[in-house]
């Protein structure tokens, strides 16, 4: 492989390759983009597949994301530049456009209602479209994965078509498209308007540029409440599946509960609590647990709270966290994907608006969120981290960001506890 800069190659006089911020055009030997990207990485992750393979088989618990890393990365290292940009720039958007119309048709439940393969005529007969139309989309979504092929024009269901029969797993492609991707189309554009500056204005970021609205993402929303309910349902669901806080083994929840809770106190305040999904499994999991459940939010995002069929004991209570926190002596004040949504600004004022209720030596504030790791970063946390760069003009944080918001606010953070890589930790606050 050559990569010469192109100056240098012309007249011989080496140089960084850089002109007042540009890159140069650099002279590139052509084979490189049709070689693997690294080769000498193959063997060693063909051994990780092979070892992560045989613990998937005898079922430990942990080998199927290993096996997924090690497989994922082992198609990085095959792969060969040009592959990897078509990709980038053809599959996954097109992938996404077919998602997405498959949904709006109802094509994937016409398709995974059971095991039959299906004809193309007859789901395109279903779903009430053109024929050659639903062909082309089904022959998409067997080349990327989505479902089955079983012989000319006839397809079955995967796991993956059939969770797309769930509203709550089917409303991420039209959220994406309502209120986030646009953002992040435009983020290029708006990083290069900004001078390349990092962003840390949610009324000025690549959102308002995508979606050409003035609104901050969340006034946006209110103002389009079809993508708000796809938004909180996508919030439900984008976590399942994983390690969460409230199981044993990762945060001391008995510590938690058995901390001296009176009489009509309360125990948990999920601020931001969207429709309730989060302690509604707290509930389901800590059903003995003394002390009031109270779901705080945005009045329109409890509206549709309330269609959600809670639990009697969750409590519903409208509340702008930018005002101050009404619960006085509450046990835990819980945020979850909270703070990755606000600037350092922003979040300062959010902590310093529960500082007056908490009660000192009873009340923690428990931050439900990503800390991004020194090394070895899991892509959907620098994925979300570029989505809050674009949509919100804020951020994933690390371990020392987060330890310079809370202590901004008078706060500090007690412990973190983190249960697995790419799964968001639970940062525990008291008063400092
Ligand atoms: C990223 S979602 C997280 C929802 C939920 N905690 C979860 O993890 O699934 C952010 C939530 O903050 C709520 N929110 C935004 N601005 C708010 C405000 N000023 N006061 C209270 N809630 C707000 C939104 O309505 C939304 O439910």
């Amino acid at each position: 492989m050559t990569v010469t800069d192109e100056h240098s190659h012309a007249n011989g006089s080496a140089t960084n390759g850089s002109v007042k911020g540009h890159i140069k055009e650099a002279f590139v030997d052509g084979s490189v983009a049709i070689s693997p990207s690294n080769p000498e990485l193959v063997p060693g992750l063909l051994e990780q597949v092979a070892l992560s393979g045989n613990a998937f088989a005898s079922e430990d618990p942990k080998a199927r994301t290993d096996l997924l890393d090690a497989a994922r990365q082992l198609v990085y290292a095959l792969e060969t530049p040009r592959e990897a940009m078509i990709r980038f720039c053809w599959s996954q958007a097109t992938a996404f456009a077919c998602l997405e119309t498959g949904v709006d048709l109802g094509l994937f439940t016409a398709l995974s209602k059971d095991d039959k393969p299906k004809k193309a005529s007859e789901l395109a007969e279903t779903v009430g479209a053109d024929n050659k139309l639903i062909s082309r989309i089904l022959k998409h979504l067997c080349a990327v994965g989505v479902i089955l092929e079983t012989g000319p024009n006839e397809y079955r269901r995967t796991g993956m078509s059939t969770s797309l029969m769930s509203q709550r797993y089917s409303d991420a492609y039209s959220c994406m498209t309502a209120c986030i991707t646009k953002g992040v189309l435009a983020l290029p554009a708006q990083l290069k308007k900004t001078g390349y500056k990092n962003l840390d204005n949610g009324t000025d970021c690549a959102f308002q540029l995508g979606y050409k609205t003035p609104l901050h993402f969340f006034e946006f929303l209110k103002e389009h409440p079809d993508a708000a309910k796809e938004f909180n349902n996508h919030m439900s669901a984008y976590r399942q599946g994983r390690p969460s806080w409230m199981d044993s083994g990762f945060y001391d929840v008995p510590a938690l509960i058995n901390g001296d809770i009176g009489e009509g106190e309360a125990l948990l305040v999920d601020m931001g609590g969207s429709v309730g999904h989060d302690l509604s499994e707290f509930h389901r999991k800590w059903s003995s647990a003394p002390g009031r459940l109270i779901l705080q939010d945005l009045p329109e995002v409890l509206e549709q709270a309330k269609t959600m069929s809670l639990h009697p004991s969750i409590e519903i209570m409208a509340h702008d966290f930018f005002n101050e926190q009404p619960v006085k002596g509450a046990r835990a004040y819980y945020m979850h994907s909270i703070l990755h949504d606000w600037t350092d600004a922003d979040c300062k004022k959010i902590l310093e608006n529960i500082v007056p209720a908490m009660k000192r030596g009873h009340s923690k504030i428990l931050i439900n969120e990503n800390v991004i790791p020194e090394t070895n970063a899991y892509w959907e946390t620098t994925s979300l981290d570029i989505i809050m760069m674009a949509d919100f003009a804020s951020t994933e944080r690390t371990a020392d960001d987060w330890h310079a918001l809370v202590e901004s606010a008078g706060l500090k953070i007690t412990k973190i506890w983190t249960a697995q890589r790419g799964v968001e930790s639970l940062i525990e606050c008291e008063l400092a």
